[in-house]
């Protein structure tokens, strides 16, 4: 599982390595019992893998990045929104229409053959009504919900993540140059190990000036997230390519070829696709653009045969990559 989770989460060994024992105790048949299987907040920058940590576990344990209950509290930022969840209790207004989200069939449906463990996200917590912290108070503590039915959900076999960007703007502060703490930037990369013990700290202290005592006590682990160097970008570059290939060879089968991506565009790439601000998160969509939608037109227009190697060089403004359709692949 290590293996397969560190293919996929690149750059933060630290998070996946305190979170798989936890899931292990549950394999094992030792979890407490009355509690989740664990509940872990994860901080840090933004786009350095918080989101896809708990994809690549559905992946991992269930076979599909999909198997996640997923609650986007930007969407619960209203105390009303808040009470969709659970749902209104009956003869309630708004009873009938609404379908509470966290239902035990909900928790149920993301399980799979594979793994009788559900995973729940909570993302981007911190935009949430402050109601839902208190709905969330007896799910952490006890593992169960009171719906507005009076039905109770259990929450035993569940894995709960809770991620948040809180403190994310004095961490970019502190990661970026013109900002004026260049030394600070400067001091982070070479100390390595400290300057993350400096976003830690930035990144808890956010989290208590926000949330209760109570809810941070029963949170399992705080796990902060590193921003990502130039050496962990370039392999999630690497993966994404990857990604893509087998992407074009799962759909087009037999008429399918190799893209090549030399090492001068995929700097490009990075350039274009990554930032202290955003991390990862703009690459794919880099990616898609300046790669997947050229080549889509091609094979649109059928001008790439099959089993060729398509190369992607770098146009000489260095503003776009030009495509160069080659003979058959070796
Ligand atoms: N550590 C990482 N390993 C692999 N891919 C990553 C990593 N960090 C970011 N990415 C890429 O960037 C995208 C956004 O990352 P995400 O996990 O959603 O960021 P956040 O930390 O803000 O939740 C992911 O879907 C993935 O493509
Ligand atoms: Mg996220």
């Amino acid at each position: 599982m290590a293996e397969q989770l560190a293919e996929r989460v690149i750059g933060q060994p630290e998070s996946l390595d305190a979170i798989i024992p936890y899931i292990q105790m549950y394999q094992a048949g030792l979890s407490p019992e009355g509690r989740p299987i664990g509940v872990f907040l994860l901080l840090g920058p933004t786009g350095t893998g918080k989101t896809r940590t708990v994809e690549a576990l559905a992946e991992v344990l269930h076979g599909n990045a999909k198997n996640v209950l997923r609650i986007d509290c930007g969407e619960y930022q209203m105390e009303h929104e808040v009470a969709k969840l659970i749902g209104a209790p009956p003869g309630y207004l708004g009873h009938r229409e609404t379908q509470p989200l966290l239902t035990q069939v909900k928790l149920n449906a993301v399980m799979s053959e594979q793994n009788n463990l559900s995973i729940v996200l909570f993302d981007e917590i911190e935009k949430a009504a402050g109601s839902l912290q208190r709905l969330l108070l007896g799910v952490l503590d006890k593992a169960s919900l009171r719906l507005g039915d009076n039905s109770i959900v259990n929450f035993e076999r569940s894995l709960i993540f809770l991620t948040s960007n809180l403190g994310a703007r004095e961490m970019a502060r502190e990661l970026r140059p013109e900002f004026g703490l260049e030394t600070a930037t400067v001091r982070s990369i070479e100390e390595g190990r400290s300057g993350a013990k400096r976003l830690e700290t930035v990144a808890v202290a956010a989290v208590k000036r926000k949330f209760a005592p109570e809810f941070v006590n029963r949170i399992d682990l705080m796990l902060t997230y590193q921003s990502l160097d130039a050496a962990a970008l370039e392999k999630i570059l690497d993966l994404q390519v990857r990604v893509l290939q087998e992407h074009l060879d799962r759909r087009l089968g037999n008429r399918s070829f190799r893209v090549e991506v030399p090492k001068r565009s995929r700097q490009f790439l990075l350039r274009r696709g990554t930032s202290v601000e955003y991390g990862a998160r703009e690459l794919k969509r880099t990616l898609h653009r300046f790669v997947m939608q050229p080549l889509a037109a091609m094979v649109a227009e059928g001008r790439v045969a099959p089993d060729s190697l398509v190369r992607f060089e770098l146009n000489s403004s260095s503003e776009r990559l030009d495509v160069v359709p080659g003979k058959r692949a070796a």
